[in-house]
């Protein structure tokens, strides 16, 4: 599999297993739900580990200490509905104080672009870390349109967090935003004549919500 500087693929063997969980079609929606945010929590606390701290002083129950506090710039989730919907709880309980803006994309079914029908993120965006949430990147046009988004209203810094990634849209993210590191649970083998991630998960948002 090919090497990409705009890759990292968070291959902890807790997150290995859930996303075999995650793959079979066996697995229901509810478990599935979990699953997804279970694998983004777990994500979230290996895509922050660059995050700068300060020095705090504070006093225990037995003496004065100097303790850590994360410092800097404020924490933007932005989920790109439906799918990414299912990745913000779980990241939620590791950073409760981030805010979250919303995306509306889907893909069109016959051309496989996507298409806009939302977006509300907080105002003062050239201040703010952005971690744009999808678990899937297919061919990667939702992600670029996304990011394109955040970048037109004044965003500076985008992570872009996904669970399975295909090599044709980390490409394509490559070539449109090379500035925003992506973060996958896995990086598969291909497309097909669909779109569909191989061996991939099937489609994400129908399997979180159970429609279809
Ligand atoms: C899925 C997925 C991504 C997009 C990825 O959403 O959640 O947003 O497809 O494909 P791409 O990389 O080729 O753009 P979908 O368009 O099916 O919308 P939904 O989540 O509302 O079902
Ligand atoms: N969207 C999904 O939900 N799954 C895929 O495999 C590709 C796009």
């Amino acid at each position: 599999m090919r090497n990409y500087p705009n890759l990292s693929t968070l291959d902890h063997p807790l997150i290995r297993h859930k996303l075999t969980v995650l793959r079979d079609k066996r697995t229901p929606t509810k478990d599935f739900r979990d699953l997804v945010a279970e694998i983004a929590m777990l994500m979230a606390y290996e895509v922050t580990s660059d995050l700068p701290t300060e020095p705090v002083d504070i006093e225990t129950p037995l003496e004065r200490m100097e303790g850590a506090t994360v410092a800097g710039k404020k924490l933007t989730l932005v989920p790109i509905l439906r799918a990414g919907l299912g990745m913000v709880d779980g990241i939620l309980r590791l950073i409760p104080s981030a805010r979250v803006g919303h995306i509306g994309l889907y893909r069109d079914h016959d051309t496989l672009k996507p298409v806009s029908y939302y977006f509300k993120a907080p105002s003062a965006r050239e201040q703010r870390d952005f971690f744009l949430l999808d678990p899937m990147l297919a061919t990667g046009g939702s992600a670029a349109d996304a990011c394109t988004t955040l970048k037109n209203v004044g965003a500076r810094s985008i992570r872009f967090l996904c669970i399975v990634a295909s090599p044709e849209g980390v490409e394509k993210m490559l070539a449109e935003h090379p500035d925003v590191p992506i973060y996958a649970a896995a990086l598969d083998r291909q497309l097909n004549e669909h779109g569909y991630i191989l061996p991939g998960l099937g489609d994400a948002g129908d399997r979180l919500f159970g429609t279809r």
